[in-house]
């Protein structure tokens, strides 16, 4: 606001006294940075909260309701928002009913809102419903719920989907506070990334309210039949009936978390840190929405065995809705710091060890996702150029797994200390403001290399393919005993009986099943099932690793079809369905892949439709 009233002032002086620099003066006053996929134009004129009033119709599946801004602007005529497969119905302008204008529809970004204005124009309201085609809404019916009784809504609006169920101008960098008024049929709780209920109300009329400004792809909805169980006076879990007890028992360490991260770099922002835990059809493990994180419920696997998850959409409190990626393109400073901060909270509870375990596997990742990109080098560099592309072609493992490689490299360059002492300074600097890899990297420059006297290859492990030489290494005694555990197992002298007895946890038994020979007999691979039933298990981390070994080797007993089979069918998480349909086609089964996904697509999210559809080059 103070650059807008800035270049205000500009202009009148310009118009006083001719200046022929004002322009270039202008342009240099622009706070925000170029985003290419969003056509609002905040430089003119910008949305600094919204008051939202809706209604959730669970009949029609379809959200109806009244957007409506206060808005600052210079001297624009317009205001820009975008609206992606919305019906307007109607705009005002300070209460007064103005035209809008509806510009072509671009099949990613969806179309241009604009709104005329005048320079004291204060509140812009939008009427208008969602319909079919909304691609943050998912509607489930009951049968697609954990207790099978109540309907259930789930919005995801990362990376540019918020505009498929409200109009906005939806970049990363435009911060906005936000308030509702949700309106949903009187057995169901809403639940939003704001201060929330605890319980149902009478008349299924809700308030939220988000007093610190939030990125549009973080504002988020949940309408269920949930209840809450607090953990600790700040943190707690809400889930369906059924599942509740498990839950709170699953996220029981949340608060040591949330402990462990303010010790590491400063003070929780947002009061509270709540996990829901949504229907398996949501796309991905975990959306840090703030102050309520959304979990899938694949993660509940009865030991706690997969709460990094927890860890990581924690750590995003700081790493992407403290600090947040000015534009897609710099979506690596989102996930690679989170996965950093994620490593360093699981350090923290539960020792070196198990962290570099956790970051050895990202590591094998990291090196299979370059090898896919072998012949798009260019789609390694943590920088993007995502320019007249869907954003979600830059969420792969280089933005997580690089990105984290990059800090862990640094860290170890620059020593821990002042590693954290430059992170936490990092975090407090840039609270409630965007980032740019370019700022970023001068940053880093000017606080942590220079003044410590450290060369670094930054700008080669930024704006280049592939990993620098000066990688970290990452290596685990615990996955060594594993590697070595596969050698006597190949070679005899480890049966199958005494390899299931290994008392390895969960980072191990994935090592090792991700690391299975691809010449090992199908006979040892029978044995190995028929001994460590691997076909039935109950943690989805280790079932899906076993499923895609199962269809890399053509393995079909113990039910196995059956299994992966009811598993797609159920669970929507994109990375885990998405590796199981790659393993079909990679594996010349495309058509078993196809005759599954037929069944299941339509209890997935538009996310993954999206992914498999392309994947499976089919189109429905
Ligand atoms: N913010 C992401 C999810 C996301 C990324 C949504 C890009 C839309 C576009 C979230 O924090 C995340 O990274 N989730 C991971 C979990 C994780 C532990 C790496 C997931 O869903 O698997
Ligand atoms: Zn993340």
């Amino acid at each position: 606001m103070n650059t807008l009233k800035i270049s205000a002032f500009l202009l009148l002086a310009c118009l006083i006294v001719s200046c022929s620099s004002t322009e270039k003066e202008m342009k240099e006053t622009n706070i925000y940075a170029t985003d290419t996929h969003s056509y609002a134009m905040p430089n003119e004129a910008v949305a600094k909260h919204l008051m939202l009033a809706i209604d959730v119709n669970f009949d029609k599946k379809i959200i109806t309701g009244t957007a409506t801004y206060t808005i600052e602007s210079t001297n624009a005529t317009e205001i820009v928002f975008d609206a992606k497969n919305l019906k307007i119905h109607k705009t005002t302008v300070d209460g007064k009913e103005v035209e809008f204008t509806l510009g072509t529809n671009d099949v990613v970004l969806g179309q241009p809102l604009s709104i005329p204005i005048k320079g004291n124009s204060k509140k812009v309201a939008i009427h208008y419903e969602t319909t079919d085609k909304t691609e943050a809404l998912q509607f489930l019916n009951p049968q697609q719920t954990a207790d099978k009784t109540h309907p259930f809504l789930l919005t995801q609006g990362q990376a540019i989907l918020t505009r498929t169920w409200i109009p906005i101008q939806d970049s990363p960098q435009l911060r906005l506070t936000y308030s509702a008024k949700v309106k949903v049929p009187k057995d169901l709780l809403a639940i939003m990334s704001a201060e929330n209920p605890k319980a149902k109300s009478d008349d299924g009329h809700y308030n939220f309210e988000m007093k610190q400004p939030i990125s549009p792809y973080l504002i988020a909805l949940a309408v269920g039949d949930l209840v809450y169980k607090e953990i600790s006076p700040r943190t707690g879990v809400y889930a369906e009936k059924s599942m509740i007890d498990k839950v709170h028992y699953e996220f029981g360490d949340m608060e040591k978390m949330v402990n462990a991260a303010e010790s590491l770099y400063g003070a929780y922002a947002w009061d509270q840190f709540d996990v829901v835990v949504v229907p398996p059809s949501f796309p991905f493990g975990g959306m840090e929405n703030p102050r309520l994180t959304f979990a899938t419920p694949t993660v509940i696997a009865g030991d706690r065995s997969l709460t990094s998850l927890v860890a990581h959409e924690l750590a995003h409190s700081w790493s992407g809705n403290l600090v947040t990626n000015a534009t897609w393109d710099d979506f690596w400073l989102n996930e690679g710091f989170t996965v950093y901060f994620e490593m360093r909270i699981m350090e923290a509870l539960y020792g070196k060890e198990y962290a570099n375990m956790l970051a050895s596997i990202g590591r094998q990742d990291l090196a299979e996702e370059i090898e896919n990109f072998k012949d798009s080098p260019e789609a390694t560099h943590l920088k993007l150029d995502l320019k007249g592309k869907n954003p979600d072609d830059g969420m792969n493992s280089i933005a997580y797994d690089k990105g984290y490689l990059f800090l862990r490299t640094l860290e170890e360059k620059v020593g821990r200390e002042k590693m954290d002492v430059f992170l936490k300074e990092y975090f407090n600097k840039h609270a409630f403001s965007t980032m740019t890899t370019e700022k970023f990297v001068t940053y880093l420059h000017t606080e942590l290399l220079a003044k410590n006297n450290v060369e670094f290859n930054t700008d080669i492990w930024i704006y280049k393919a592939g990993i620098p030489e000066n990688a970290s290494k990452i290596v685990s005694d615990k996955f060594q005993n594993v590697e070595n555990a596969i050698i006597e197992w190949q070679n005899g002298t480890l049966n199958e009986a005494d390899l299931c007895k290994k008392n390895w946890n969960i980072q191990q038994k994935i090592h090792f099943i991700r690391n299975i020979p691809k010449d090992i007999s199908i006979e040892k691979f029978t044995a190995l099932d028929n001994a460590c039933n691997f076909s039935n298990a109950t943690n989805s981390y280790i079932a899906m690793v076993w499923f895609e070994q199962s269809i890399n080797h053509d393995y079909h007993a113990n039910n196995v079809d059956a299994q992966i089979e009811n598993f797609l069918m159920t669970v929507g998480r994109r990375w885990y369905v998405s590796t199981l349909y790659k393993a079909f086609k990679r594996n010349d089964k495309l058509e078993e892949a196809k005759r599954i996904y037929d069944k299941a697509r339509s209890n997935y999210h538009s996310v993954t439709v999206n992914t498999i559809d392309e994947m499976l080059g089919v189109s429905y």
